[in-house]
């Protein structure tokens, strides 16, 4: 799953002229390596853990002014925009309520979002919550498609498609 959706966003990056790109929740910055590789033109990395984002700030120095990287809350944090591509990878698994991020992806997207997300699934759901929520101590959210495509159609996504795979789903959505 880790690389399929990896490269699900290379692709639409790519598929756009040297976009601006808006990383939600970016983490070390493995992703965003490959973000720029594929021709993101300004890359933006928002994460409220300061140590993945020092690791980010490393692995990315190379790549000078077009890599802004920023502290904080999504919900509240001065992100500018609005991006060509707005990417959330595993950053809907830990949260509780996904409608307020999904409205502020909207606002600060004029072109793509690509977003992974959990599957909830009869077979893999159950086994997955006591694997995080009892063993890891770490509740985990579960979506269908049919939700996530109304979910971002009520946020003003014009066209949304899912894709399910190997126990996720990988979405697109266009403004
Ligand atoms: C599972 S990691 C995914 C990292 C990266 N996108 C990847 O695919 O490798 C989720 C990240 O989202 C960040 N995060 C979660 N909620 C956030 C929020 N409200 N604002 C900013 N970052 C958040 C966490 O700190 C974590 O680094």
């Amino acid at each position: 799953m880790m690389f399929m959706r990896r490269d699900f966003a290379v692709e639409v990056v790519g598929s756009y002229d040297a976009p601006s790109v808006l990383d939600v929740g970016c983490g070390s910055g493995r992703v965003a390596e490959n973000l720029i590789d594929a021709g993101a033109g300004q890359y933006t990395g928002v994460d409220f853990s300061e140590p993945m984002l020092e690791l980010a700030s490393e692995r990315l120095r190379r790549f000078g002014d077009r890599v802004r990287l920023e502290t904080g809350d999504f919900l509240e944090a001065d992100l500018g925009g609005p991006y060509d591509v707005v990417v959330a990878l595993g950053f809907f698994d830990y949260i509780e309520n996904p409608v307020p991020f999904v409205t502020r992806m909207r606002e600060l997207c004029k072109g793509s979002v690509v977003a992974s997300f959990p599957e909830w699934t009869w077979v893999k759901g159950p086994l997955r919550k006591i694997r995080y929520e009892v063993l890891a101590d770490c509740p985990i959210f579960n979506y269908t498609s049919r939700e996530l495509e109304l979910m971002f159609q009520a946020a003003g996504f014009k066209q949304v498609s899912c894709t399910e795979r190997n126990g996720g789903i990988l979405l697109r959505a266009d403004v």
